[in-house]
């Protein structure tokens, strides 16, 4: 079993990007824990970083067919990209929207996911924390479909 982590636009500076709002924590610790994580869980993470919608969506395309699910903390697209949803819109395996920062505690052009409504939940505001969270609601999400058992 796998599942695609995807991280948007900006999301490679995190560490020194706006560590007040952010956090400390880097990109590559992230996605270390995720995969150490889904050894435990008993699944392959991959995680790419992308700063380009395009190429966002050419990894949703491409792996759709082949993953379990996927996790995606879209950046600033989640509040304008109609061609990220669209995307993600004939996604047939679950889906989870992951923001480290409360968007609703924000500005107001952030509290707006044109992405939410093809997802199927999200979680904010927890810091890196959310990721592992994703992690564990989606395998639990995915187990209970395919009536395995879930510990
Ligand atoms: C973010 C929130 C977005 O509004 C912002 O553009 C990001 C990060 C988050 O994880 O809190 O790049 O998705």
């Amino acid at each position: 079993m796998k599942i695609l982590v995807l991280h948007g636009p900006n999301l490679n500076m995190l560490g020194t990007r706006e560590p007040a709002i952010y956090g400390s924590t880097t990109l590559s610790h992230i996605n270390e824990c995720l995969q150490a994580r889904g050894v435990e869980l008993g699944t392959e993470v991959e995680c790419v970083q992308s700063n380009h919608e395009g190429v966002l969506i050419d990894q949703i395309q491409q792996q759709m067919k082949e993953v379990a699910g996927m996790i995606i903390n879209p950046g600033a697209f989640t509040h304008y990209s109609y061609a990220l949803r669209d995307a993600l819109a004939v996604v047939a395996v679950p889906v989870i929207e992951v923001h480290l920062s409360n968007i609703y505690a924000r500005e107001a052009f952030r509290h707006t996911s044109v992405i939410a409504p093809v997802t199927q939940g999200h979680i904010v505001g927890l810091g890196w924390r959310g990721y592992l969270l994703a992690l564990e609601a989606i395998l639990e999400i995915v187990r209970e479909q395919t009536g395995e058992d879930v510990e």
